[in-house]
């Protein structure tokens, strides 16, 4: 079975344009078989975006599961931030890497499993996290998230309720404190923060 997180060589590419309007703005943006939401804009990954404090945000920002790139590149298009963008599917990093270049965005996008290749910390963490990948893993991103936050820095996602909201709530509630932003239908948008910001093992 093939699952927009992992690597199908053997899936037949189909790189197409897709125009899409994001915060009123228009991007273009190459998709393909194999990547999350291919033929359009995910309505969470909307919902989070809509969310987001755009007139504040700055200094570094990851976009954890950047897939073919709307989330971190409408962030680097509209602040003045460095931002780094991630994936574990090569196809989505290839094209997320086409997509900064069709659209003159400057950002860094690079391989990495969670964190696993992550080694610096951030003022704000956004993500549509891969549900389908299992709880463990969105644990591995959630949770994990706090040791790549500066001690002020924002952890921002959007998860469904039927997925898992107030699960995740709860069970990252140690960790941080967890604030709801914006609710659409069944989309919550969560902003989590450092509890204990000289603690750095999650
Ligand atoms: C729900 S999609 C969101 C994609 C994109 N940010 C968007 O909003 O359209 C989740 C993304 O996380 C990626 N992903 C899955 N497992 C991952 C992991 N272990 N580490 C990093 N990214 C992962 C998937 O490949 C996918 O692109």
């Amino acid at each position: 079975m093939n699952h927009y997180f992992t690597n199908e060589e053997n899936l037949k590419s189909n790189i197409h344009l897709l125009e899409i309007y994001i915060r009123d703005k228009r991007y273009l943006l190459y998709s393909d078989n194999g990547v999350f939401s291919k033929k359009g804009l995910d309505f969470g990954t909307k919902v989070l975006i809509d969310a987001l404090p755009f007139n504040k945000i700055t200094g570094d920002v990851l976009d954890v599961g950047c897939g073919y790139g709307p989330i971190g590149l409408c962030v680097k298009n509209e602040t003045s931030s460095n931002v780094d963008m991630i994936d574990v599917n090569l196809r989505a990093l290839h094209l997320s890497k086409m997509n900064a270049k069709k659209n003159n965005l400057d950002v860094n996008i690079f391989e990495s499993d969670a964190y696993s290749n992550v080694n610096k910390k951030y003022d704000y963490i956004f993500t549509n996290p891969p549900i389908r990948a299992g709880k463990k893993k969105l644990y591995e991103i959630l949770r994990g998230a706090y040791a790549y936050l500066k001690d002020n820095g924002e952890m921002w996602f959007v998860i469904r309720k039927n997925q898992g909201a107030n699960s995740a709530i709860r069970d990252i509630s140690d960790l941080y404190n967890v604030e709801l932003k914006s609710k659409v239908k069944d989309y919550f948008v969560l902003c989590a923060t450092k509890k204990n910001k000289d603690v750095d093992n999650a």
